[in-house]
């Protein structure tokens, strides 16, 4: 049974990881030792990563992998990958070595605006708030100076605000909508910051003005806080080429090829069963290079779901098409993503991604992370209308079975080979592994 404690989080890390221990686990020095075995021996190290949340215990490993031969807009890149999914990191290797011989990836960035609201609360005349939001406007931006002004100067900052009535879906809800330019910062911080100073002036103006009665000024702030839904922060990234360059091993008619390949995709463009799993696939490859470069990859998951329903259905974020001969693939997809700030500078691994990547900019990221995302769904669809899934999947999985049963290198590398011509089910490998014992 589990108890509650007061005042947990000002225990030092070895009392939180004794109440634990105590607490929770029959193999107190078990769980003890486990925990300990992640903790960094470079204790500046693991203290950085103890600060970057609250009550940290231990560290908890991801592999980091990299996929390399990415041709994306004549420049080539090794693409740093953080996932747990086996095949993943593999599938996207495939994938851009086989467009890197067929002209790479072209990407673009389409815009980069993000959101920020104040959502509040009035009940009076709609004119008058109209005409004190034209008033108070230029002092909105003029009280956020401070805050704004060095990302000014890099070209940056508050696009616009506007008043919205949302009163048909909440009586009395308005909002502050505000649009942003935050360049290579993801921005959350800043964002946040502008909207908190818009609504203590909003307010206190509000309290001042002689628009208003006495009732009327009393403006409910119900809150202040950017929106993950960020559809004008949108990258396009596609491959192209003629249908007969498609052909390559497992691909025995290039024309059936492509046209099973555009079936699965208008299948996802239409069926939301399919279209969660389609995408999912794509954030595979996103969320990986998302997370490798220390972006929040909720956030992006968040607007990138909400996008995919932006027509009323779930649908597919990637489509296809052949014309006059020329097959094209492509995806649009929102991503708000930093190069600079956040983890970007603390999380040596992350500085290392962004190194790899020869230090890109935001937008450069944004092309980047849409081509993972892309050549990750090229992969799978690839698998799924040629050989089945599970063919690769297996294949890729065999080491996770193999390491399960504790195989040594020697029955690694006898099972690996025999699995090169027998189909890899779990229960074959481990009927494989028992016979190799015996
Ligand atoms: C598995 O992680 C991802 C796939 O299911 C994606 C898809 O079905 O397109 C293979």
């Amino acid at each position: 049974m589990g108890k509650t404690i007061d005042g947990f989080s000002k225990l030092s890390k070895s009392k939180k990881i004794e109440w634990i221990v105590d607490t929770y686990f029959s193999n107190k020095e078990d769980a003890k030792t486990v925990l300990k075995q992640y903790w960094n021996s470079n204790d500046k190290l693991q203290q950085l990563h103890d600060e970057f949340i609250e009550n940290t215990i231990t560290n908890y490993y991801l592999p980091l992998g990299v996929a390399p031969n990415f041709l994306i807009n004549g420049k080539t890149y090794t693409i740093p990958m953080a996932i747990e999914e086996s095949s993943v990191v593999a599938a996207a290797s495939k994938a851009a070595k086989f467009w890197s011989e067929r002209g790479g990836f072209k990407a673009e960035v389409i815009s980069t605006k993000k959101v920020g609201q104040v959502h509040f609360i009035y009940h009076g005349h709609i004119e008058k708030l109209k005409k004190f939001f034209r008033v108070v406007k230029p002092k909105l931006f003029q009280d956020t100076k401070s805050i704004t002004r060095n990302m000014e100067l890099r070209g940056g900052g508050i696009l616009d605000i506007e008043l919205l009535d949302k009163t048909k879906a909440i009586e009395g809800y308005f909002q502050l909508h505000a649009t942003f330019e935050t360049l290579d910062a993801m921005g959350a911080n800043f964002i946040n910051s502008c909207l908190e100073q818009f609504a203590t002036t909003f307010k206190t103006e509000a309290a001042k003005s002689e628009l208003f009665s006495e009732e009327e000024k009393e403006i409910q702030i119900v809150m202040s806080i950017l929106s993950n839904y960020v559809p004008d922060c949108l990258v396009r990234a596609e491959v192209c080429c003629k249908v007969e360059d498609l052909i390559e091993e497992d691909v025995v008619s290039s024309e059936k090829f492509a046209s099973n390949f555009i079936q699965a995709v208008n299948i996802a463009e239409v069926e939301p069963y399919r279209a969660v799993t389609h995408n999912k696939g794509i954030m595979n490859g996103v969320d990986a290079v998302v997370l490798a470069t220390g972006n929040d990859f909720r956030a992006v998951e968040a607007g990138v779901h909400a996008y995919a329903s932006r027509n009323g259905s779930y649908s597919s974020l990637t489509h296809a098409k052949v014309e006059d001969g020329v097959f094209t693939f492509w995806i649009e997809i929102p991503l708000a993503l930093g190069t600079i700030g956040g983890l970007t500078s603390l999380h040596p691994l992350v500085k290392l991604s962004l190194e790899l990547l020869h230090h890109p900019s935001a937008k450069e990221l944004m092309q980047i992370v849409a081509v993972a995302g892309l050549a990750q769904n090229f992969a799978a669809l690839r698998s799924l209308t040629t050989t089945g899934i599970q063919k690769g999947h297996m294949k890729m999985h065999l080491m996770n079975i193999l390491n399960q049963f504790n195989a040594t290198q020697e029955e690694k590398a006898e099972l690996i080979e025999y699995f090169k011509t027998h189909i890899a089910t779990h229960s074959a490998v481990v009927e494989a592994i028992q016979n190799l014992r015996r």
